[in-house]
C-alpha cells in the first residue's frame, strides 16, 4: 500500500492542494500522503474557478505522489488513473457513473466530482503530483451557480458515512496507482474509454467553428480528445477547445 499510509485530516484549510504543495516544499512527505479537510475557504477548481463545499458534508482530498516512472509526455496517465479511481467509487453507488473528459466524474448529466491535478516536472520525468479530489457526498443544496452539481446523497437517496467513503476512495486510488507502477497503461486506457461520458454516440458540441454534431472517438495517450464530425473529418481537441452541449 502506498496511498493512504499517512493521512492528515484538517478541520479547515485554504485548499488541501495548497497544503500538499507546502508539505512537499517544507517536509519531504512520504509518497501516498493524503490530506483531507472538512472545509476549505479557498477551494480551487480548474481554470481558476473556486470549488464549493459545505462544511463537513463532502470529501475534500489531496494525494501526494512522486511518479518518477512517468515521462512528461505520458502525464495524462495520472489523470486517467485518478479519474478511474473516483469513477470506481461512484460506480459502486450508481450505474450511471461516467468520466467526462478529461477528468470530471458525472452521474447522468450531472457533475459529482472534480479533480485538480498539479504536476511538477524535473528533467524527463514527473517529479511530484498533487491530485486534488472534490467529491460531493452529503450536500443537497448548491449555491455557487455551478451548472449541474449533484451529490451521492441525491443520487442514492440516503446519507453516507464520509469516513467510509474516504476509506473506499483511498483503497481505489491505491489499486489504480499500483497499475501505473506495474506499467498497465493499456488496461487503464481501455477502462477509461469504457467509462467515458458520451463516447461512441452522436451528440452536440461546439468549438471555434460553432455548434455541430459529433462523436467522441477516443482520448489520445497525450490526453487530446478525438471527435468525428458528422459533416467533416475527425479533429483533436485540447482541454477547453471544445464544449459539450448538455
Ligand atoms: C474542478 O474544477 O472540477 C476541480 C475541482 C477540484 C476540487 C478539489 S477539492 C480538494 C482539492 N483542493 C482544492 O482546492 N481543489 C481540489
Amino acid at each position: 500500500m502506498i496511498i493512504g499510509t499517512y493521512v492528515r485530516h484538517c478541520e479547515k484549510v485554504s485548499s488541501t492542494n495548497t497544503v500538499a504543495a507546502a508539505m512537499i516544499r517544507d517536509q519531504a512527505p512520504a509518497e501516498g500522503t493524503v490530506i483531507t479537510a472538512s472545509y476549505q475557504d479557498s477551494g480551487r477548481g480548474q481554470q481558476g474557478n473556486s470549488w464549493e463545499s459545505e462544511p463537513g458534508k463532502n470529501l475534500l482530498m489531496s494525494v501526494i505522489l512522486y511518479p518518477v516512472m512517468v515521462s512528461p509526455a505520458e502525464q495524462f496517465i495520472i489523470s486517467r488513473m485518478i479519474s478511474l479511481a473516483v469513477h470506481d467509487l461512484v460506480a459502486g453507488h450508481s450505474q450511471a457513473a461516467r468520466i467526462k473528459w478529461p477528468n470530471d466524474i458525472y452521474v447522468g448529466d450531472d457533475k459529482i466530482a472534480g479533480i485538480l491535478i498539479e504536476n511538477s516536472i524535473m528533467g524527463d520525468t514527473l517529479a511530484t503530483t498533487v491530485a486534488g479530489i472534490g467529491l460531493n457526498v452529503n450536500q443537497e443544496i448548491f449555491r455557487s451557480g455551478a451548472p449541474n452539481p449533484v451529490s451521492l446523497r441525491q443520487v442514492t437517496g440516503r446519507e453516507l458515512d464520509l469516513g467510509a467513503v474516504t476509506g473506499d476512495l483511498i483503497a481505489a486510488l491505491d489499486r489504480r496507482y499500483d497499475m501505473v507502477i506495474r506499467g498497465e497503461a493499456a488496461t487503464l486506457e481501455r477502462e477509461y474509454h469504457k467509462a467515458l461520458y458520451r463516447a461512441g454516440e452522436w451528440h452536440r458540441f461546439s468549438d471555434d467553428t460553432g455548434e455541430f454534431e459529433g462523436m467522441i472517438e477516443m482520448v489520445m495517450p497525450d490526453g487530446m480528445l478525438s471527435v468525428r464530425k458528422r459533416e467533416g473529418v475527425s479533429r483533436l481537441y485540447a482541454f477547453r477547445e471544445i464544449d459539450y452541449i448538455l
